[in-house]
């Protein structure tokens, strides 16, 4: 897979100019104009407009189930994606990649508004979705037919398909078991079979919707792997979970309340700032918890403690001053 070649932004001053707009324009016949430039390599892969969706945009009083949003995803970035039950996740999910349109704003993948019915499959390309459920995305007989469905469907020839598909099964471990049936696999290598179903469609940005919620610990230990080697190897990961640990790992955290951005930063300084967590509805992960419950007993610990290792380490320093 030519996954390795893409840039992967890493410094900051890389990352904003990452996020400069696309160049398109809505015409008044409600139609859109996308200036025919050559996006620059940093463009933003998704970008929302002021987005805001509702289930119920007729009622009297509509539910919004998203409002407002503005939000940027550099190529090669991983943004985690927490919040409360409810709080807009999976509906911003399903606007990534087209599968929900916006009820108020804009959403743009590439140079594409996900709104060009003309564009829907190289939107579906780009962006890449996975469930939580992947029995639900399963419907060839075999590992590799399985595989062979998406990029078959946006028309890759024949001579390019088999390539593809090999490319995605060792890309996620799977590449021995090509020939089983799909429901002979474990949990965890039916969710690794659906995310090699996308990435056979060689999407730039791959979205997770707590892909990992019903794996037991070594199944979500190996769709972790899988998607940190991809992320290593160029791809954009939106991971929505609940498990606010994981998303330690990513560049980015966006944390949803009530349809709103609460917070976007680093998730060193979100996971680490308890007080605004309990205020969003979300628990801290086990470190910062402990953290902060040993700083209101007076120990002088340094802010974003994340893993037991950082913990550890300020504690024996603490041992050391106390001396
Ligand atoms: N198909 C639907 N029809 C009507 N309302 C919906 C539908 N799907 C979601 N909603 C509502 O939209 C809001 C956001 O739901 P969404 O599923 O995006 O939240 P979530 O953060 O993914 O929640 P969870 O953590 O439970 O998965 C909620 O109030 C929900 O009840
Ligand atoms: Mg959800």
């Amino acid at each position: 897979m030519s996954l390795g070649s893409r840039a992967r932004p890493r410094r900051q001053d890389e990352l904003a100019a990452s996020l400069r707009p696309f160049s398109g324009l809505r015409l008044r016949s409600g139609g859109f104009f996308v200036a025919p430039r050559i996006a620059a390599p940093l463009d933003p892969i998704v970008r929302l407009e002021g987005v805001s969706y509702s289930y119920d945009p007729g009622a009297p009083e509509p539910l919004w189930a998203l409002q407002g949003v503005d939000l940027a995803i550099a190529p090669g970035e991983y943004l985690a994606v927490v919040g409360h039950n409810g709080s807009g996740k999976s509906t911003l999910a399903r606007l990534l990649n087209g599968l929900l349109l916006p009820t108020r704003g804009d959403v743009w993948v590439g140079p594409w508004n996900t709104r060009q019915a003309l564009h829907k499959r190289d939107v579906r390309a780009c962006v890449g979705m996975v469930f939580q459920v992947p029995d639900n995305q399963i419907i060839a007989t075999t590992v590799e037919d399985d595989v062979a469905f998406g990029p078959e469907n946006l028309g890759v020839p024949e001579e390019e398909l088999q390539s593809r598909v090999d490319e995605a099964l060792h890309a996620v471990g799977l590449w021995e078991r090509r020939s089983r049936p799909p429901h002979q696999l474990s949990a965890g290598e039916k969710q690794r079979l659906a995310i090699a179903g996308v990435l056979a469609m060689r999407p730039r940005c791959l979205v997770l919707d707590e892909a990992t919620a019903l794996l037991d610990a070594s199944g979500r230990a190996d769709v972790l792997a899988t998607v940190r080697r991809l992320h290593a190897e160029g791809v954009a990961i939106v991971a929505i979970t609940h498990r606010l640990q994981e998303a330690a790992e990513a560049d980015r955290l966006l944390v949803l309340d009530h349809g709103r951005c609460a917070l976007l930063g680093h998730p060193r300084d979100i996971l680490s700032d308890t007080d605004a967590l309990a205020r969003l509805g979300l628990e801290a992960p086990e470190v910062p918890e402990l953290a902060a419950r040993l700083r209101r007993r007076g120990l002088e610990l340094p802010a974003g403690l994340l893993t037991p290792g950082e913990l550890a380490e300020a504690l024996a320093g603490q041992r050391a001053l106390l001396r």
